[in-house]
Parts: C-alpha cells; structure tokens; sequence
C-alpha cells in the first residue's frame, strides 16, 4: 500500500495528545489540557486557525514569529511547489549553491551599512552560536556579555547567555566567561568592556520574554563604548527582526550599525527552518581565512535549496506587500487602542512595544477583595493572574497568546504581520471585556483561579 499523509493524519488524529503523553513530553501536554489549550487544529490560513470542529481562533503566537506573513502565504506555497517540480540538486556540498548566493545578495542589500557576509544556518540559536563563536575568533577575547531578560536560544552556548534562573538550573557549568548586565545601566557595560577581554555584546533590540524596550540611548551608547573597547555589537534580531517591530531590523529604530546580526523565524516564509548570520566581511575572512579553514564552521543543512527558495520568496512578498509598513501602521494602531485601555481599567499596568510586538503588564488592584484574589493566586504562582487572562482570550474570544516569561505578569501579542483593523478591534474588545469581568469575583476570569492554585501547589 502507498503512503498516504491524509490517510494517516485522518487515522490517528484523535490520538495527538496521546502520543505526545507517551512518547514526547506528557507535562506539555498536562499544561495544556489544564488552560484548555488542549485543541485538535486540522488547518491555518493567514491569521488564524481551525480546529477539527471548524471552531476559528485568531493566532497572536504566530508560531512565535515564524508566520509574519501569516500561515500557507500564496506565494511562499507556490515557490516551494514550484521548488519540488524543479528537482534540484540540493545539499550537493561540494559546490556554491546558486540560491543561497542569490538570498544571501537580497539579505545584504537590507542590512545596515558595512554588514555584506553571510553564514546561513537552521535555526535561532544556531545563528546566535555562531556569531558567538565568531566573536571570539575574531577578537580573540572569551568573555561574552548579556542583557538580564535575555533569551538567545537554549543549546548550551545561548542558554549561557539567557538572562533569567528559570531556564538554566541545573544545567550549569554552562560556557566561561558569559557576564550579565542590566539594560540601561552604561556604566556596569563601560566597566566589564574596559577589562579588555569581552568579545562581544549580545543584544535583543527589543527583548522578546517581557518585550523591554531600553531608554533611546542605551542602544547606540552601548555600541559606542563596544568600539570603544574593542568588542563585537551583535543585534540578535531573530524575533524582533524581519519587521515585527515596525522595521525590517529593530536595530533601525535607532540607526544601530552593529558587527553583526542574527535571523530565523520567519525567514522560511513558515515552511522551512532557516537562518543566518551577516557580518562585516572581516569577522568571516578572519574565521575563514586560509583554505585550510574553509569548513571550519558548518552546519550539513545550511544553505539547504528548500530554505533558501523560502527566503527569497518571503522576501519578496515582503517587498510586494509592504510588511514592514503594515506592521508599524497596524501595529502603532493596536498599541494606541490597548493603551487607551489603561484608563479604564487600573489592572493594566503597561503596555509597550513597537510595530506589532506589543506586551500588556498587569498589576494588582485597588479593590480589596479583588486584591485578595490576586495576591491568592500570585502566591501559588507568581504570573498566575496573567494565565487567567490567557486562558479567558482562548476559551470567550478564541485568541492564542502566552504569559510572555516565567514568572512575570506579562502577556505578549505576536500577531502575523497581516492583521489590519478588524483583528485590531476585535484584541482591544477582547482585553477590554476580560478586564471588565475580572471586577467579578464570581464570574468566568477568576471560575478557574482554584483549579490553577491547586495544580501550582501539587505540580
Ligand atoms: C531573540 C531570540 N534569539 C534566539 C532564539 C532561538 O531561536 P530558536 O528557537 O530557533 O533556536 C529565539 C527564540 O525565540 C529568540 O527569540
């Protein structure tokens, strides 16, 4: 009998929760059956999602910002079809790949100026390792710095350079030499760079756990006192670039030149795992330069044709479509309209962001009984009165967000890219009538506020 991936899917798709119980990761799957995330999807289109029972949810995860051009683009599609058909000789390895070449000219006519050499590889923290290692290479200095709220990724390299506990216990001894300081603060960053051995700076422009935006100095200050120093400005742009934040590279925002940069995501147009590193052309010639060093970093799918094709027909229906400029306009509207919330309701601490990477912060309120509701369930769980506002969007509105970080009160929005007016309405009317029935204390936020206590407390 032939292969048929329908035929199967058909067969066994009731059983996914199981199979991931028994053979992948049964707390995952416990997580999501207890915030009734616990869906069959059968299909995604653009924003949104389907599941089996042809229920419709708006997806403000986008896959964690692989889908900024929503899911099954058109045009992504038919150059992968397209891609197929040609049979190709892919992964030949000992050749130069045309694709690549030709992504790795359109990548670099968008990069600010001085960054013209690229290294593609497969994922974020891929990416991030390797400008790492480069770094070192190239400056011949260990010591990385970090920001605290960082995430790079959790292979061992990145996860060295994460600004949070939660992620690395008992994991440790991570990579030597991996320095944490605080964003904003210039003069701990002067005092670690002037001891001469840091080799580069890693910095997320806008950080995706909490989206922290620094002061509009930090940025170039801190790039400043880098080539001050002697050290390598690395802009890990692998969340907040390819115009989540209203800009082809976040770094924009603040005219930053950095030694290199990192991407993934989205690259693959959502189909394929893909991503690089562009540097200035002397951090690649000094790592690679002798022939005997040719291969001397690698990765066996990077430049893959499939990955590639994906790249260059993302790129263009950036281009055609005029993402980036849909993301700031859009995005500058929800923000606006989610502010304005805030004087209604004394909940909402904060929300922030650029382009449509918006984070919405909560604190306690006023009201003393609602206080001791809060202070009930954040004492189980610090971030808990978040997830009940999660677990309201999913279950009254059918939205899919996260709390945006362990222990944080904090939801992130990381819509596609497409969104326009309609979805803008229909998140600020969603965050406007939960905030509105959490002044319920019987009503449906707080109904499931016991059954999360509990599974806090039990584990
Ligand atoms: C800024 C940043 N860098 C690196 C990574 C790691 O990417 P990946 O999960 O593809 O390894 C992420 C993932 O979310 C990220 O947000």
């Amino acid at each position: 009998m032939s292969f048929s991936l329908t035929q199967l899917i058909e067969a066994r798709q009731a059983d996914q929760y199981d199979l991931h119980i028994k053979y992948i990761s049964p707390h995952m799957a416990r997580v999501q059956k207890i915030i009734g995330f616990d869906k069959i999807y059968a299909r995604g289109e653009g924003a949104y999602l389907w599941d089996v029972d042809g229920v419709r949810y708006l997806d403000l995860l986008a896959g964690y910002s692989v889908f900024n051009l929503g899911r099954g683009h058109p045009a992504v599609k038919q150059a992968m079809l397209e891609y197929l058909d040609l049979e190709r000789p892919t992964l030949v390895k000992m050749d130069c790949p045309l694709l690549a070449g030709l992504l790795a000219e359109e990548l670099v006519r968008r990069m600010p100026p001085g960054l013209d050499a690229i290294f593609f590889a497969n994922s974020g923290a891929d990416a991030v390792d390797t400008a790492i290692k480069f770094a070192r290479y190239a400056t011949k200095r260990p010591r990385v710095l970090y920001l605290d709220h960082s995430f790079h990724g959790l292979t061992l390299g990145t996860l060295s350079i994460n600004g949070g506990e939660a992620f690395k216990k008992g994991f440790e001894p991570l990579i030597p030499g991996a320095t944490m300081v605080k964003m904003n603060d210039l003069e701990t960053l002067e005092k670690e760079l002037r001891k001469g051995d840091v080799g580069a700076f890693i910095v997320e422009p806008i950080q995706g756990k909490g989206v922290y935006v620094p002061d509009d100095n930090y940025l170039p200050e801190a790039q400043r006192l880098c080539r001050k120093h002697g050290a390598q400005f690395i802009c890990d742009e692998v969340q907040m670039g390819l115009g989540r934040a209203g800009k082809f590279l976040c770094c924009e925002h603040w005219n930053l030149e950095p030694d290199m940069v990192t991407i993934a995501k989205s690259l693959g147009g959502g189909y394929v795992p893909v991503s690089a590193v562009i540097m200035r052309r002397e951090i690649n010639n000094k790592v690679f330069g002798h022939l005997k060093r040719a291969q001397v970093h690698s990765t066996t799918f990077g430049q893959n044709d499939m990955g590639m094709a994906a790249g260059l027909a993302t790129l263009h229906v950036m281009d055609e479509e005029k993402i980036v400029e849909r993301s700031a306009t859009v995005g500058a509207k929800l923000l606006a309209k989610l502010s304005a919330l805030k004087d209604r309701h004394e909940m909402i601490a904060d929300v922030r962001g650029k382009g449509l990477v918006i984070g919405i912060e909560f604190r306690p309120p006023t009201n003393l009984a609602m206080r001791a509701a809060w202070t009930a369930i954040e004492a189980a769980e610090k971030g808990l009165f978040t997830q009940l506002v999660v677990m309201s969007l999913m279950r009254d509105h059918r939205m899919m967000t996260q709390v945006g970080g362990p222990g944080v009160n904090i939801t992130k929005l990381l819509p596609p890219l497409i969104i326009g007016d309609e979805e803008v309405d229909m998140i600020t009317n969603a965050f406007d009538q939960i905030m509105d029935e959490t002044r319920n204390l019987k009503g449906r936020v707080w109904a499931t506020s016991g059954e999360l206590i509990k599974q806090a407390m039990t584990g």
